[in-house]
């Protein structure tokens, strides 16, 4: 089995979603952990209902970032992870775990990037006024959702379509195209057939 962790700190559709696909499609996947540094996240609980060991620690705990990090990368090298998946992880990831997992840790993010990176993409390109807007994948680096794109879908922003409206089509989008996303990975580490 194919070993990860999934990164979240808010609602965990995401998570759901991923969770979801993987067993529908019976991939050789073994979710170890949900990490999340917010203890109140709904997501904790979509992990715990899935039978999905759940690490949750706020930073503020630790020393510093990187002191958090190190206590999260014991935890990963303890279940054997291979890689991550960041969905709707609102950090910005250290050296300590981009050394650990280079190209080995992908993200979700719900803007074509470089547009509208950041912890509000919907909100940032629906004021902006843009007319295309959309979802990309990729893999992480230090920044700020930066880093190589694996994938990008577009989506149209309909004439007085409110925010709640985009951001329930966004989602949906997200959800098929991080799974399929994945699977590409997957793909092009040899880990699953092509
Ligand atoms: C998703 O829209 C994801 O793309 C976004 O957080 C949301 C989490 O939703 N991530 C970012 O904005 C990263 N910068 P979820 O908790 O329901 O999966």
């Amino acid at each position: 089995m194919i070993k990860i962790a999934i990164f979240a700190s808010g609602n965990g559709t995401n998570f759901e979603a991923l969770y979801g696909h993987i067993k529908e499609n019976k991939l050789p996947v073994t979710i170890t952990h949900l990490i999340c540094d917010q203890p109140k996240a709904p997501v904790i609980q979509k992990a715990l209902d899935r039978g999905i060991p759940v690490w949750t620690h706020r930073v503020k705990e630790f020393e510093n970032k990187m002191v958090y990090e190190q206590a999260i990368l014991d935890q990963l090298k303890q279940d054997g992870v291979q890689m991550l998946v960041l969905a709707g992880y609102m950090r910005i990831v250290t050296n300590v775990l981009l050394d650990a997992y280079t190209k080995l840790i992908i993200n979700i993010h719900p803007a074509l990037l470089p547009s509208f990176p950041g912890l509000h993409g919907i909100d940032d390109a629906y004021a902006a006024g843009v007319k295309v807007t959309g979802v990309t994948v990729h893999y992480v680096d230090s920044g700020v959702d930066s880093g190589p794109i694996i994938a990008q879908e577009p989506v149209k922003i309909l004439d007085d379509e409110t925010v709640d409206h985009l951001e329930a089509r966004i989602h949906e989008v997200e959800h098929e195209l991080y799974f399929k996303s994945f699977c590409k990975v997957l793909k092009s580490k040899g880990w699953i057939d092509a």
